[in-house]
């Protein structure tokens, strides 16, 4: 794979993908810009090498425009990172964009806005590729976090492009899964949890193979506890609970172990709650959600992380950024930060759990994709990787 210290980007008009898709509050201030300073090294050196500097990214996920997700506080983060001025473009294609763009001087940044506010962006539609690529002379990918994602500014932009290169921010992350997979102390133990459930559960298939345990906690708990059996008023697409069940017939024939959540904390409303009590997970009240894993999990947890060499994390416990909600994650954070294993983190969220936890600093690694890593450590190709020179 090719960087972007190995070609020729001096007075080139150079487009940064990034991940700037960082955790936001109600009002849209950035509550972590990890993301943001870990992509810092590369866009200094395109501005050092004195190329036109083109940042790209997306925000959550908009259907369309959507004014709380503009990338507006982003550049203003960046501009006070970077110590210069990053301009904010209003869109990322198109006229006005081009203009900007072709009165850039070398060793200037803009920022285009959200690529998502573009519906091509997902759809890695023909048309939108094209208008992209219109824009830069190099394509630099240095958004990790986003590289399994088959999308316009991941895949097709540097698939028609002809210099497609990595950042540093790739290689480095890239080099880190390298150093853990080729040779992983064992036991292994993967935690997994969150709300993306789709990609999480299709990654599972083959990270068992890696785990010696899986731990699940988080909202994609609940379907493996309707797996199992449990009577707990949910109900999931035929798609998910083939998989489900495909997992649980997996692990029936090795020995290897999955430990799901025995009680949970409960509340009856996730955004404006009234009453919160902790239940067994077969009773949850009706019409209310489970929004964090009880003391008793967190106990059954912390017991099956005692032994273990390698944690991979992935997804947090619960909706940890209500403080209310937050305590299963937390403690979790402790236990596996306490524990004698080389303990690596992934994801956006889950490294923004660990930080407000305050236990970033006795984690081996945290890196800055979560459904990226997770796919990395599963041994399935990244697209966004595949595509590059
Ligand atoms: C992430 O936060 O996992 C990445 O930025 C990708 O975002 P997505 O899951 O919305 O594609
Ligand atoms: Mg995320």
């Amino acid at each position: 794979m090719l960087f972007i210290n190995n070609v020729a980007v001096y007075n080139k008009t150079v487009f940064i993908r990034c991940d700037f898709n960082v955790p936001i509050d109600q009002d849209g201030q950035i509550t972590n810009d990890r993301r943001l300073k870990e992509s810092l090294p590369t866009i200094r050196y395109a501005i050092d090498e004195k190329a036109k500097v083109v940042l790209a990214s997306h925000l959550g996920r908009p259907k369309g425009r959507d004014a709380r997700l503009s990338l507006r506080n982003v550049s203003k983060r960046l501009e006070t990172l970077l110590g210069i001025d990053v301009l904010l473009l209003p869109d990322c294609i198109g006229p006005s964009v081009e203009k900007a763009i072709n009165a850039m001087k070398p060793g200037e940044v803009v920022l285009l806005e959200n690529l998502r506010f573009n519906i091509g962006e997902t759809k890695n539609d023909p048309a939108f590729v094209k208008s992209l690529s219109r824009l830069a002379d190099v394509y630099i990918n240095n958004a990790f976090g986003t590289s399994h994602r088959l999308h316009a500014s991941i895949y097709g932009m540097p698939k028609t492009m002809k210099v497609a290169v990595a950042g540093f921010l790739l290689k480095k992350e890239i080099g880190y899964f390298k150093k853990v997979l080729d040779n992983p102390i064992r036991p292994f133990v993967s935690i997994l949890g969150g709300a993306k459930m789709e990609d999480k559960i299709k990654a599972m298939k083959n990270l068992l193979k890696l785990s010696d345990k899986i731990l699940i906690g988080g909202k994609l708990a609940f379907p493996f506890i309707v797996g199992i059996g449990k009577k707990i008023g949910l109900e999931y697409s035929d798609d998910i609970m083939e998989t489900v069940d495909e997992i649980l017939s997996m692990l029936k024939t090795t020995d290897k172990k999955l430990y799901l959540p025995v009680d949970v904390v409960s509340s009856d409303d996730i955004n404006m709650p009234h009453a919160i009590k902790v239940v067994p997970v077969e009773e949850i009240p009706t019409g209310w959600h489970g929004v964090d894993i009880g003391p008793a999990t967190v106990k059954l947890f912390s017991e099956a992380i005692e032994d273990v060499r390698t944690i991979f994390w992935n997804g947090p416990m619960g909706i940890y950024e209500n403080d209310l909600f937050s305590r299963g994650t937390f403690s979790l954070a402790h236990h596996v930060a306490d524990s004698y294993a080389l303990t690596i983190i992934g994801g956006g969220d889950t490294a923004d759990a660990i930080y407000r936890s305050d236990e970033a600093e006795n984690m081996g690694f945290i890196s800055t994709g979560g459904g990226a890593a997770l796919q990395l450590i599963s041994g399935e190709p990244l697209p966004g990787l595949e595509v590059l020179n």
